[in-house]
């Protein structure tokens, strides 16, 4: 393995930061299968809150189902020129399925030491407890009120809607992870909340209680694609240091 300190890391690693920008105009260029499948393989080793991975990222394939899933992205461009639509889904009862089959792993490993075993164990019992009686959604009105009060508790993962919430914000890191690993390979991408999350739920045949936090489209830029200067706000300003 390369030495983590290595100058040339930290030189690659802003590269690819700044390669990837949000394209909304790909050109004629498809990207090979084994390069989005590559790709995929990087996102799924994504971080997620108790290695829970609630979600499913879908690589729409099929021709006619990624013209239907442009459209239901409000027809914007980048999803209609876009060479692959990968739609990021989310469930918390995708957590639940994870957390039986990681239990599984962790007691057939010969990897995890007793200790481990037993910290896994206990983990994944306080996160099954809260996935399964969390979601009720009795919790909704609770943390409405609690939030209401103290906003900070706005993100608890209780209630029928707060479960989601927390399902999609563990996404979003495959999301991102999926977007650098792209500009790795120079494949552009960009990021879209604009579409109809209902039809393309449908489209999908998405299991109920998933929510779309994100499609992402792949493809070349086009020589038309509007790259302007990357603007963020004053780094003294998002960066408080205490
Ligand atoms: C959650 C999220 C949703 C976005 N939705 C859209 C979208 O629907 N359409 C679009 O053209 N860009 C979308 N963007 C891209 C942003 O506009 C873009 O990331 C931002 O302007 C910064 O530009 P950069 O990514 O090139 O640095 C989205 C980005 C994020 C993170």
């Amino acid at each position: 393995m390369n030495n983590p300190k290595d100058p040339l890391n930290w030189a690659l690693f802003q590269l690819m930061n700044r390669q990837r920008r949000a394209i909304r105009d790909f050109n004629e260029l498809q990207v090979a299968d084994e390069d989005v499948s590559a790709v995929l393989t990087e996102a799924v080793l994504a971080p997620s809150s108790g290695n829970l991975q609630p979600y499913q990222l879908h690589w729409v394939r099929n021709l006619e189902m990624k013209q239907q899933v442009a459209l239901a992205c409000n027809g914007q461009k980048a999803a209609k020129t876009a060479s692959t639509l990968i739609v990021v889904a989310a469930n918390p009862a995708f957590a639940l399925k994870t957390a039986s089959e990681q239990r599984a792993y962790i007691d057939g490993s010969d990897a995890f030491g007793q200790k481990s075993k037993v910290y896994y164990h206990k983990q994944l019992t306080m996160f099954e407890r809260i996935l399964k009686f969390g979601s009720f959604f009795i919790w909704t009105p609770l943390v409405s009120v609690a939030a209401f009060f103290s906003p900070v508790l706005s993100l608890l993962p209780l209630g029928h809607l707060g479960s989601k919430h927390w399902a999609a914000r563990n996404a979003v890191f495959a999301a991102q992870t999926l977007m650098l690993a792209a500009a790795a390979k120079g494949i552009d991408s960009c990021p879209m909340e604009g579409f109809s999350a209902a039809k393309i739920a449908k489209l999908l045949e998405l299991p109920q209680g998933t929510v779309i936090p994100l499609v992402i489209a792949l493809g070349y830029r086009s020589a038309e694609a509007r790259v302007e200067a990357q603007w963020r706000r004053a780094e003294a300003d998002l960066v408080i240091q205490h």
